[in-house]
């Protein structure tokens, strides 16, 4: 996408190619060149765009926001206007769409962010920065800072980094790298303490879109930055809860002995070693076997990292730029098993399942920097096993950007585009097993054989028409939904397959983000209600995931998303390719009475 203008030099209230010069927040940084204004103008509409968006419903007024006294609809703006890096590209209609990406932060109006009433008056605001720089990435060092698997850890490395967190936390709070500023870092971009750069009325947020990868990538290396330059060991390298295998499917050892700096009270007291972790944790009890648990796991990564990975924004998620109200739906890894770790690990006892199950607080657990750098691990992996898995080129995301506080205590600006080569940071992941690689789900047996045996479409049709019907949405998820989903196309050869991934597309309304929510999806499924114990199998497509947290701005009626699994490999699992119809059950796990299904439909993607 080429960049359509560059950065302004002037604020005057241009109007744009028939936008109405309303349409203009008078705070937007950028206004559209007089010249370039006229290339546009007679392409340029209003008529645009939230993918997400409720369009059965187009004339709603609830979504007009108030921005200058103008009432205007926000979705009609799609996405846009007051960003260095502006760009406008075109719609397959022949529309343009003005976007731009999220602009950096400005520390000075942090502001206060929405936490829930038991965190008293926390302030997550940075301490202020006198000048911010442009982050100047240092030469790539001789040898790699190489981040191990945590349960694999030996004593002197325990040692190590036990006295660097013992350091950072002895940092007086007021110091930007202090152990309290990190937690801060994560509560101040997830809780509505920031609002977009131009857009004053909608938050910033990091997670459920693009930007969660690349934000918790530089978070975490400044965080480990930090802890080296505390210990004056420039090769210090922080540890990855490995929980993609068998063997670092717990909490991590050292993390748990109470007189370590590693430990934290605040976690589910049920959870600690030997249970087994559950990556796809509903909330509440579900206790197979160590056995059964391990190879659920093993399951549902291969799920996430290969039949739910096989386009960019499957992976690392949807687009979200500058002006987006919503945020518009993380990728497989964010949603599952990312989600559902947090919430495992926090504190049922707490109201909010702090620390780890609420975004504000989940930072003040150590365990959360290992958590998220198997997290990010999973975007190194991603990268290594197909050559078709290759992040992002949109200019949108590779210029989003973010502040932090770097080993010096300096505020640097960092850009996504240079996140990207994890060599280039200077780190790299520890090589170990990937067991799961291996895990792909066989289908029930009893289903192959009716798909077998049923060979006429005929009896087929008869078959499914007997098991579910066309549900009209928007319709609550209070109680399993089935329906069925017609397949725009069917029989595909091995390369359309390759070239547009089959992805099942579900609008989803979250009621109340501060609660836990979950659904699970499965693909013609022969049960009424598909039962968690058989989740290893080829019907279960994945889980959708909110993880508790709070918004300050624009989102106080809920919070409408997306939420994607891929199809393509699945339904080769279980011989469904001729079909005309998939049968999806939604099942609803957690927070039941918190999510509307918007609407459930299959689109193809490249
Ligand atoms: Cu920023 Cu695991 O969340």
């Amino acid at each position: 996408m080429a960049s359509l203008y560059s950065p302004p030099t002037t604020t005057t209230n241009t109007s744009v190619a028939g936008l109405p010069c309303h349409l203009f927040p008078k705070t937007s940084q950028l206004f559209l060149s007089k010249d370039i204004n006229r290339r546009l103008k007679s392409k340029i509409t209003c008529k645009v765009i939230m993918k997400n968006d409720d369009s059965q419903n187009p004339k709603t007024t609830n979504n007009d926001i108030n921005i200058n006294n103008n009432k205007i609809d926000r979705r009609n703006i799609l996405i846009g206007l007051g960003g260095m890096y502006g760009t406008a590209t075109t719609l397959g209609d022949g529309t343009f769409l003005l976007a731009a990406p999220m602009q950096t932060p400005v520390p000075s109006a942090c502001g206060p962010a929405d936490v829930p009433p038991n965190a008293g008056n926390l302030n997550c605001c940075p301490p202020l920065a006198t000048n911010i720089v442009d982050y100047v990435l240092p030469p790539t060092p001789p040898t790699l800072r190489v981040r191990p698997p945590a349960h694999l850890v030996d004593d002197q490395y325990r040692q190590k980094f036990t006295r660097a967190i013992s350091l950072m936390k002895a940092l007086p709070a007021s110091d930007p790298r202090s152990f309290t500023q990190q937690a801060n870092v994560h509560c101040a971009y997830c809780n509505g303490a920031y609002s977009q750069v131009g857009f004053p009325n909608l938050d910033l947020q990091v997670h459920n879109s693009w930007l969660f990868f690349p934000f918790h990538r530089w978070y975490l290396y400044f965080f480990e930055k930090i802890l080296g330059s505390l210990i004056n060991d420039p090769t210090f390298a922080i540890p990855f809860w490995n929980w993609d295998t068998s063997a670092g499917m717990r909490m991590p050892a050292m993390y748990t002995d109470p007189n370590s700096p590693l430990y934290d009270s605040i976690r589910d007291p049920a959870h600690r070693p030997p249970k087994v972790l559950d990556l796809n944790f509903d909330g509440d009890a579900n206790d197979p076997s160590d056995q059964q648990m391990i190879s659920n796991n093993l399951t549902l990564m291969y799920r996430q990292m290969v039949t739910n990975a096989r386009t960019t924004s499957l992976f690392l998620g949807q687009p979200y730029r500058a002006g987006a109200r919503f945020t518009p739906g993380g990728g497989s890894v964010e949603n599952t098993p990312h989600g559902p770790v947090h919430v495992w690990t926090g504190d049922p006892r707490q109201p909010n399942f702090e620390d780890m199950g609420n975004f504000y607080s989940a930072a003040r657990d150590p365990l959360f920097y290992a958590h998220h750098a198997n997290v990010d691990r999973m975007w190194f992996i991603w990268k290594t096993l197909s050559t078709n898995n290759r992040d992002f080129t949109d200019a949108d995301w590779l210029n989003a950007s973010f502040i932090f506080y770097d080993e010096n205590a300096q505020a640097v600006r960092v850009r996504v585009r240079d996140c990207l080569d994890t060599t280039r940071l200077g780190f790299t992941y520890q090589n170990v097993d990937l067991p799961w690689r291996n895990a792909r789900p066989a289908p029930r047996t009893s289903r192959v054989r009716v798909r077998s045996v049923t060979q006429t479409p005929e009896a087929a049709t008869a078959m499914e028409s007997t098991t579910s019907t066309v549900v009209n949405f928007p319709k609550p998820l209070n109680k399993t939904i089935r329906t069925n989903v017609g397949r725009p196309k069917k029989t595909r050869s091995k390369k359309e397959k390759e070239e547009e991934e089959e992805v099942l597309v579900i609008d989803v309304e979250v009621k109340r983000h501060d609660k836990y929510v979950k659904f699970d999806v499965y693909i013609n499924d022969e049960d009424e209600i598909p039962s968690k114990k058989f989740q290893v199998k080829a019907e279960y497509a994945g889980s959708f995931v909110n993880v508790p947290h709070k918004h300050k701005h624009g989102e106080e009626h809920g919070h409408k998303t997306t939420f994607r699994v891929g199809l393509t490999e699945l339904i080769e699992e279980l011989g469904a390719d001729d079909d005309d119809s998939v049968t999806v059950s939604l099942v609803p796990r957690a927070g039941k009475n918190n999510v509307i299904i918007k609407s459930v439909k299959i689109e193809f993607a490249s």
